[in-house]
């Protein structure tokens, strides 16, 4: 018998043009007034700084400001945060900014009120105490980090990327500010985009998925479909820029409640050896490994194709299903993705080191809808090497 379906998730989720104003109100909500305010150097050089500052200006919430996030963070920025946090007495966690930004707020808030390092809890519910209440705010529509329960970390010492998974890491507020996301470039549209398009379709044929996620799922990859090259190309319109935060939003949840599958495996030693933005990684692997996985759910991949757009009545669900492949790669080069290995400079004879650092991925793994063997693994790197 499958085991029963469990759902947890993000307490509070505001959405909406606007919302980030309610940021020092929603701490006030929680009892806080000392939250620690956790951005990336970057964005905390922008005008995303003064926006977030100006509003706790006239408030009674004053919050420490911890700017030193990198991308594709070290376990050891959330450990510096975290003796930060304890000095100063903070009483809750804020993230602004992208995936990276909100894995290491939410693993700061867990390190509080748990012993050790970041490190040392790198692995399945290995938490132990509830962390201090967090506001996530995406400035990126991509990670869908804000509803999940994960921080992944890149341990450069070892080449290898790995995740703190707990249900403690949930967010208690998702604030949802689609003005956030005007700014972004086109090419980091495209390729968080394609992220939380992948957290889409792997959490829907991902063999955790269930009467719960697959809806949400599904509704993500419509409208990830219907969007993403919008705001690509037209990245002012706040049209766009609303359904693929909501969208991106979707994915997450999805993701939280059923997984994500081998693309995520495959593109974590892109990251892990090559510094790869997690985005990119994901976008580039994504119809290499479609490719090989349809056939192993044709009814999944047949509603994919509906969902995208694709085939007619006339089509068998077969028919259907082959045609996401195709749909995905016209999407990919449509907004600039790059297409192979080669094109960012990742050698060939890294391949069977990232097939087996991919198999060692395994939750991923298991969930993928046709079965992966390191062999298999190796092909579909080849492929994307040579971009057949
Ligand atoms: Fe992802």
């Amino acid at each position: 018998m499958k085991s029963a379906v469990t759902i947890e998730g993000v307490k509070k989720t505001v959405f909406g043009v606007g919302s980030v104003q309610q940021i020092a109100l929603e701490c006030q909500s929680l009892g806080a007034v000392r939250p620690l305010l956790v951005m990336d150097r970057a964005l905390s050089e922008t005008d995303m700084r003064t926006l977030i500052q100006e509003i706790f200006l006239n408030s009674p919430v004053k919050a420490i400001p911890y700017f030193d996030v990198t991308p594709e963070p070290s376990p050891e920025l959330a450990d510096k945060g975290a003796e930060l946090a304890k000095k100063e007495k903070a009483d809750c966690v804020i993230g602004v900014g992208g995936g990276s930004t909100l894995d290491v707020a939410k693993a700061i808030a867990v390190l509080v009120n748990n012993e050790g390092k970041a490190l040392d809890y790198v692995g399945l519910n290995l938490v132990k105490n509830p962390g201090l209440p967090t506001i996530m705010v995406p400035t990126t529509a991509g990670t869908g980090s804000e509803a999940t329960f994960t921080s992944v970390f890149t341990m450069r010492k070892t080449k290898s990327k790995g995740g703190i998974n707990s249900p403690f890491l949930y967010p208690h507020t998702a604030i949802l500010d689609p003005e956030l996301t005007l700014g972004l470039s086109p090419e980091v549209t495209a390729s968080t985009g394609m992220d939380a398009l992948t957290h889409a379709i792997e959490s829907f044929t991902s063999r955790q998925a269930h009467f719960m996620s697959e809806p949400v799922s599904l509704e993500a990859i419509e409208i990830i479909s219907a969007n993403l090259r919008g705001a690509v190309f037209n990245g002012t319109n706040i049209h766009f820029r609303n359904n693929m935060l909501k969208a991106s939003y979707l994915a997450g949840l999805g993701l939280a409640m059923s997984g994500v599958g081998a693309v995520h495996a495959l593109a974590y030693p892109l990251g892990a050896s090559f510094d790869v933005p997690h985005g990119t990684a994901n976008a580039l692997m994504l119809p290499y490994v479609l490719e090989y996985n349809y056939p192993g759910d044709i009814d999944k991949f047949a509603r994919i194709a509906w969902a995208m757009g694709e085939g007619d009545d006339g089509y068998s669900d077969r028919e259907a299903a082959s045609l996401v492949v195709e749909s995905v790669w016209d999407l990919a080069r449509d907004i600039g993705i790059p297409c192979t290995l080669q094109d960012l400079r990742i050698p060939e004879d890294s391949i069977p080191d990232m097939a087996e650092a991919a198999m060692k991925v395994e939750r991923p793994i298991m969930n993928n809808p046709r079965p992966m063997t390191a062999t298999v693994a190796e092909d579909i790197y080849r492929r994307a090497f040579e971009g057949i």
